[in-house]
């Protein structure tokens, strides 16, 4: 089905942009510095409107496609991992359209750097760290939940003795480190950054 090879095809052009990205949030448990410093190489190659304009182009046909298969697939989805797959696409294509509402908005109106500290305002201020912590995490779990469910279906063949379900619930707990790891690299009590005055308008300071 056409549908379904479009969709394919822009998630992965996105997971390329998406599998730096994180792991470019990752970086941020060696300091803010190393992030920034990482982000400022990787801008040169996503910063630019040929491969934003690509990218945002990506995002659009991933989210009306996805959603034109959500409705069509709900009813029939049988096994867990259709079940994951499914929801995780429906929470992806909220949080996406949230999340570059948000980093164009700061970059165009409020004319901030999107960069480490753009992620972390909300992340470290109470009360907004209450939708944000979880609003990032499950956007973390839903990515490696997304992959973990197609892998479970596309792949035929066992590797290192684990079968392809296995692989999936592998990739799955990938997810959830990932997730660990960024939050507490993005969390300034325990890395130690100062947040500049100029992100305070992000939490209502
Ligand atoms: C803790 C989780 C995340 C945080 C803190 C975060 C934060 C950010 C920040 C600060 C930027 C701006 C980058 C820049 O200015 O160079 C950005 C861009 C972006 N993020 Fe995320 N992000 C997270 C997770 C995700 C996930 C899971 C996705 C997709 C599923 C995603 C998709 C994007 C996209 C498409 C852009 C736009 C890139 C561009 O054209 O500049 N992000 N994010």
């Amino acid at each position: 089905m056409l549908l379904k090879k479009v969709h394919t095809f822009s998630g992965v052009c996105i997971s390329l942009f998406v599998g730096l990205h994180l792991f470019n949030h990752s970086y941020s448990i060696l300091g803010a510095d190393k992030h920034i410093e990482l982000m400022n190489t990787l801008r040169y190659f996503y910063r630019n409107i040929f491969a934003e304009t690509i990218l945002l182009l990506a995002l659009l046909v991933q989210i009306i496609s996805g959603w034109t298969l959500f409705k069509s697939n709900r009813k029939r989805a049988a096994t867990f991992f259709n079940q994951l797959q499914m929801w995780t696409g429906l929470y992806l294509a909220f949080f996406i359209v949230v999340h570059i509402g948000a980093i164009f908005f700061g970059r165009l109106f409020l004319d901030l750097d999107t960069n480490l500290y753009f992620g972390a305002a909300g992340l470290n201020h109470f009360p907004v760290n209450l939708f944000f912590i979880p609003y990032y995490a499950l956007a973390i779990i839903s990515f490696f939940g997304h992959i973990a469910a197609i892998h479970s279906k596309k792949m035929k063949q066992s590797i290192l003795g684990l079968s392809p379900i296995k692989q999936s619930v592998v990739i799955f707990v990938t997810g959830i480190c990932f997730t660990i790891a960024i939050l507490y690299g993005l969390t300034n009590r325990f890395t130690g950054f100062k947040i500049p005055a100029a992100y305070n308008i992000l939490t209502g300071q």
